[in-house]
């Protein structure tokens, strides 16, 4: 794991605050309850050192932004001084000002006009990475979705309407394959743990399964995929106890072969290096572990390939 996006989690000091769903007041709801604000920068400030920055945002700001809600994000994001609408967060109004290409969907189509008329308070051009996907269904709309998804923002199906919870798994579950090679997932009303529980109920039990690592958790929980543990686990980390096909692939040049990825690897020193090792892991296997997957194997060498040469030019 990337050690600066280790130091950017553990040094976010939030309150952990959770609520119940049914009993929580409008004033609590509105003076009490963190705001979304320091969540999204964090979880911004993160994406950028992972130089992530495509996200798809599933329910969308449902208020026009105001120049208070510019100085309140912007700000020191005291919670108490908070514009009420500031309450939603405005993500994908917020995750676009921040230069990330941006698709905010939502079902209801009065999401588009409270977008518009953000950029008409703050006297902005409407910015070209901003992308209105309304009226649209979420699910559907990853469905359709042909991009590669870096960020992935849930934030639909209100709590308070019955299927949330099933809705966020299953937008995660039709994601999921469009997801790149690095990703976060991001999502907003988990600071509910009492009563109807939060938006993640589901999804978080589901992502700690597959191996995600929880970043942050208050008002929005982040997570990231195992990524680097998980490509390198694969010929490093399996006990000898396991099958040939785990330990000594073919497709890596077998046991016997001098030539065995894991074997050059340690050779030329790049198994300390886990984005080089995985450039020569995919190269190698391409086109071999799964003849369909030669392209995407080779795409996510590349991957690799940029991601060091981006941290190499830092
Ligand atoms: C809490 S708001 C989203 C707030 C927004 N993410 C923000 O940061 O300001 C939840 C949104 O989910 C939307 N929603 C409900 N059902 C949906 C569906 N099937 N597909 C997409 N969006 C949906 C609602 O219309 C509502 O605008």
């Amino acid at each position: 794991m990337n050690n600066k996006v280790l130091e950017l989690s553990s040094s976010f000091n939030v309150p952990k605050k959770y609520w119940d769903t049914i009993h929580i007041s409008g004033e609590q709801h509105t003076f009490e309850r963190s705001k979304p604000a320091p969540y999204l920068k964090k979880a911004m400030e993160i994406a950028k050192e992972l130089n992530l920055n495509r996200v798809v945002e599933i329910g969308a700001t449902r208020f026009a932004i105001t120049d208070k809600c510019i100085d309140y994000f912007f700000g020191d994001s005291d919670p108490f001084v908070a514009p009420p609408c500031c309450n939603d967060g405005h993500g994908g109004i917020f995750w676009a000002l921040n230069g990330f290409e941006t698709h905010s969907v939502d079902i209801d189509p009065n999401c588009k006009t409270q977008a518009i008329w953000s950029f008409e308070n703050i006297k902005k051009p409407f910015p070209p990475n901003l992308h209105l996907n309304m009226p649209q269904d979420g699910i559907q709309f990853l469905k359709d979705f042909d991009k590669e998804i870096e960020i992935l923002f849930l934030d639909g199906w209100d709590v308070g309407t019955d299927l949330y919870r099933e809705k966020h798994l299953e937008a995660f579950n039709v994601a999921k394959s469009k997801l790149s090679p690095v990703h976060l997932i991001l999502i907003d009303d988990t600071d509910f743990e009492i009563g109807a529980q939060g938006k993640d109920h589901l999804l978080s039990p589901e992502l700690l399964k597959l191996g995600y690592k929880l970043l942050f958790d208050g008002r929005q929980k982040l997570y990231i995929n195992d990524y680097l543990q998980a490509e390198v686990s694969i010929v490093k980390e399996q006990p000898k106890t396991t099958t040939e096909m785990v330990n000594h692939p073919k497709h890596y040049g077998g046991e016997e072969s001098v030539y065995e990825v894991v074997k050059v690897a340690e050779a030329w020193g790049l198994d300390m290096d886990a984005y080089l090792f995985n450039v020569v892991k995919y190269v190698a296997r391409a086109g071999k572990k799964d003849t369909d997957k030669e392209l995407q194997d080779l795409k996510k060498a590349l991957w690799y390939l940029e991601r060091k040469i981006q941290n190499l030019q830092k």
